[in-house]
């Protein structure tokens, strides 16, 4: 059975209490604050709850309270404090300290039953969820502390950075041949189809947390053959129709292989994302080989940009409340740079025409 202690100078409410509670619960009971702290002391973590008097000679309830509060134990015990009267301002201080309920004088035995049964679950409730996200920081902490590891060992096998090179070789080849198109344009049509192109070479860390993630073998074969997106480039435009030319006229050229395009600007994702995703086998001349190296290209406007680097900012903030207001704004936002961006184009189209 839990074990309960009952502190009341009135020996009529100890036993009342007593009477009220000795089905469900082992009694101990103490008569002011020394004794109370004495068998806290004792029993510690045995107790499963203090039904503590606030008035009371010697020790009053209230210093238990704070002695409670100083120990770390009020976080361990529920306290529900028994009294006559009601004292706002008392009440609201004990709350301050940690304790979990009041029971109001005079006693009623299905409410005092009820209340200590609740307040019990609840408090162990609370704590088993304590427990548990603990254990998950805990979790959360090892897998972080795997991947540093893991990400030390790829960066200092050989083959990894050779593969890298690779990679970084393909990024090159990739923009090299997109600049030398929008050269090729501004110089016949004296306009300049992207804006601005970047690239990045995914980190040691993320590439084993995806492979790890996906159950793929760690080797240099299976991170080339299963992971699309290492070698990534994002390519601004001004413009959506420039994104189609510009995409298309990249494809079409002859030692390039288009492994996947996806069109989120006709198709756009739930959220509101926009842009065209190409997946690309790339080849990359090397001292006595060519080999193809697949690169991930991301074509958007200059607005879609601008949308998509605020929404994943926003993705990644934990703390971010009110997360269904913000998602529905972003929509709006998305639906309305879309309207902006065909309507820019359709200014362009009006000048041009005009020349
Ligand atoms: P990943 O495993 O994340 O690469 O996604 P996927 O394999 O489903 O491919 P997808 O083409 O949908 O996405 C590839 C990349 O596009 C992502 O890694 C992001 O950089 C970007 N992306 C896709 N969807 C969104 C989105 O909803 N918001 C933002 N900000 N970026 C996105
Ligand atoms: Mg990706």
């Amino acid at each position: 059975m839990q074990r309960i202690l009952v502190v009341d100078d009135a020996e009529l409410n100890r036993e009342l209490l007593r009477e009220m509670l000795k089905d469900d619960y082992e009694i101990e009971m103490a008569e002011n604050g020394d004794e109370a702290l004495l068998l806290l002391n004792r029993y510690g973590g045995d107790l499963t709850a203090v039904l503590l008097d606030l008035q009371m000679p010697k020790k009053d309830g209230f210093s238990v309270i704070v002695e409670m509060k100083g120990s770390g134990l009020i976080k361990k015990i529920p306290v529900l404090v028994i009294s006559g009267e009601y004292d706002v301002e008392v009440e609201n201080q004990c709350f301050q300290l940690g304790v979990s309920d009041f029971i109001h004088k005079p006693f009623v035995g299905s409410i005092v039953k009820n209340r200590v049964k609740n307040t019990i679950d609840l408090f162990d409730c609370k704590n088993q969820l304590e427990l548990k996200v603990i254990e998950q920081e805990e979790t959360l902490r090892e897998q972080g502390q795997i991947i540093r590891i893991q990400e030390e060992k790829l960066r200092e096998e050989k083959n990894f950075n050779r593969l890298m090179m690779e990679y970084r070789s393909a990024i090159m080849e990739v923009e090299t041949r997109l600049k030398v198109l929008n050269g090729e344009f501004s110089q016949e049509y004296n306009r300049n189809p992207f804006e601005s192109i970047k690239s990045r070479l995914k980190s040691p860390a993320s590439i084993y947390e995806k492979m790890e993630r996906r159950g793929f073998p760690m080797t240099m074969d299976s991170i080339r053959e299963n992971l699309t997106d290492v070698a990534g480039l994002r390519v601004i435009c001004s413009f959506p129709d420039d994104i189609y030319r510009l995409a298309d006229l990249f494809i079409r050229q002859d030692d390039i292989i288009l492994i996947r395009r996806k069109d989120y600007i006709s198709n756009p994702k739930p959220n509101g994302y926009r842009s065209l995703h190409l997946i690309v086998d790339v080849p990359i001349f090397l001292s006595h080989e060519k080999k193809y190296m697949k690169v991930e290209v991301q074509f958007r406007t200059i607005a879609m940009d601008f949308w998509a680097s605020l929404e994943h900012k926003l993705k990644y903030k934990k703390d971010v409340e009110n997360t269904d207001e913000i998602e529905r704004l972003l929509k709006n936002c998305a639906d309305s740079i879309e309207d902006l961006d065909y309507q820019m184009q359709e200014i362009r189209n009006k000048i041009d025409r005009e020349r």
